[in-house]
């Protein structure tokens, strides 16, 4: 079968080549792929692909083979399934604990931009608490987490205020419940209750300036590439005191399969609108990657084997 395979290369990332078909253990169930997304992570460890790993942990598609071990869904199921990697391919597998069936009128394509940055952004909530009435403040919010993270938050009764590079990257934000878009952290009216972080450089230093007395920032990316860096002093300039916690959307108490199939009723129940900026036939993949690296894409990309 065919696959993308790492070329450690910057500019062509990746490249399509014949694999062995998947041998998969008796608890995976083997997933004809009909969509996937990329996500930045992704274009990370594309820069230093470990031996042997091929990428793509967000893909939908159908079961064309069931797990060994009795577990999971049946043959012809349509399944949404977060394989930990090798899903940019025809076929995957994936343990049946990280795979939810589809329900009736969720289509592939939009179920493929839900796995990372859907799990990402329920989990980020989890790791907020109680957001009703509570004023957030989340950067980098115009990818994939940020669409998903915005408008959960907004209908738990977030007041957030989302940082975006320009109107046009915001303008879906607002759509979904965002109550404040501004184009720099310097920008943003403060004090809030919460700090979503993700960009890096100086942006983590500007928004724990915004933080109110014991509020609390999570810091979940380093999309900037750009360390932090953190001046003790500079803290006064916001609260006196605050809590800067470290978020890995993978340390999760609740499996990936059930937290998947939350997402999918979601959007099955007009709660959830993945915000997909660009969908395109899979063999576009390594430039795909080069538009989401560049700050191209708004919320997800979605390479589909099927159309386009
Ligand atoms: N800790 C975890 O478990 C976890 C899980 C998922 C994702 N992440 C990380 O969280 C971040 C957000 O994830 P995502 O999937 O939403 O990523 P994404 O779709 O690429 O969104 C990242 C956003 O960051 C903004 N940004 C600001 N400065 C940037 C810069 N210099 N370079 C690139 N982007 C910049 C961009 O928005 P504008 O162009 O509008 O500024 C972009 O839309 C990423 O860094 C990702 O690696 C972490």
């Amino acid at each position: 079968m065919k696959a993308f395979m790492p070329t450690g290369d910057f500019e062509r990332a990746v490249i399509l080549r014949d694999v062995p078909e998947p041998d998969p253990a008796p608890d995976c169930a083997v997933v004809e792929v009909e969509a996937y997304s990329v996500n930045r992570g992704e274009t990370f460890q594309l820069e230093k692909p470990a031996t042997g790993w091929r990428p793509g942990k967000d893909v939908a598609g159908t079961v064309i083979r069931s797990a060994a071990d009795g577990s999971g869904p049946e043959v012809g199921a349509r399944v949404v399934a977060h394989p930990p990697a090798a899903g940019w391919a025809e076929r995957v597998a994936v343990q049946t604990s990280q795979l939810a069936k589809l329900p009736e009128g969720v289509d592939p394509i939009v179920a493929a931009a839900l796995p990372l940055a859907g799990l990402s952004a329920l989990r980020l909530l989890r790791a907020a608490g109680q957001l009703a009435g509570r004023r957030v403040l989340m950067t980098g919010a115009s990818g994939g987490v940020g669409h998903y993270f915005t408008e959960l938050a907004a209908a738990g009764g977030a007041e957030v205020t989302a940082v975006t590079a320009s109107p046009e990257r915001g303008a879906r934000l607002e759509e979904l419940g965002a109550d404040h878009i501004v184009h720099d952290v310097a920008d943003a009216e403060g004090p809030f209750d919460v700090v979503l972080e993700s960009v890096g450089g100086d942006s983590l230093q500007q928004a724990l300036c915004k933080l109110r007395p014991r509020g609390t920032l999570i810091w979940f990316g380093q999309a900037s590439r750009s360390a932090p860096t953190i001046d003790f002093f500079r803290f006064w300039e916001g609260p006196t005191s605050g809590t800067i916690r470290h978020f890995d959307y993978t340390d999760s108490d609740v499996p990936d399969g059930r937290d998947l199939a939350t997402l999918v009723s979601y959007v099955s129940k007009g709660r959830l609108h993945p915000e997909i900026g660009l969908v395109a036939n899979w063999l576009e993949t390594p430039d795909v990657l080069n538009t989401l690296r560049t700050r191209g894409v708004r919320g997800n990309a979605v390479l589909t084997r099927t159309g386009v």
